[in-house]
């Protein structure tokens, strides 16, 4: 069912984990399985220098969120708050169709990691 990449991507993923000291962490379920993905953020003058994922999701799921972690790793917050799922998908060479809903998981994790390390943001200069 999956292409080679996504195969090979699966069985090496990279950054898997929790970040214990996280700038920032996201968790959303996926409404169509059921499964969920939590990915956690390290960031420096609002650059991403670290990012962990953990998921309890299928095949692609594991290897959209190892693409888009490695992705990120590198990008401002703005940047990577503009990563698709399209684009990790598009790295991967494709995904069967009915595959496609996996990739958001990663996408939807990063966002909310980076809307709660936002949040911690504002929660700090706020005091
Ligand atoms: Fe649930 Fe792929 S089937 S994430």
């Amino acid at each position: 069912m999956y292409n080679e990449k996504v195969m090979q991507t699966f069985a090496n993923p990279k950054h898997v984990g929790y970040i214990e000291d996280n700038d920032g962490a996201g968790k959303v379920g996926n409404a169509t399985c059921g499964d969920i993905m939590e990915i956690t953020i390290k960031v420096k003058d609002d650059v991403i220098t670290d990012a962990k994922f953990r998921t309890f999701g299928c095949a692609a799921a594991v290897a959209t969120s190892s693409v888009a972690t490695d992705m990120v790793i590198g990008m401002t917050v703005d940047e990577a708050l503009k990563l698709t799922n399209a684009r990790v998908v598009e790295y991967l060479e494709g995904l069967p169709p009915q595959k496609i809903h996996c990739s958001v998981l990663a996408e939807e994790a990063i966002k909310a990691a980076i809307e709660d390390y936002r949040k911690r943001q504002s929660e700090k200069a706020g005091k």
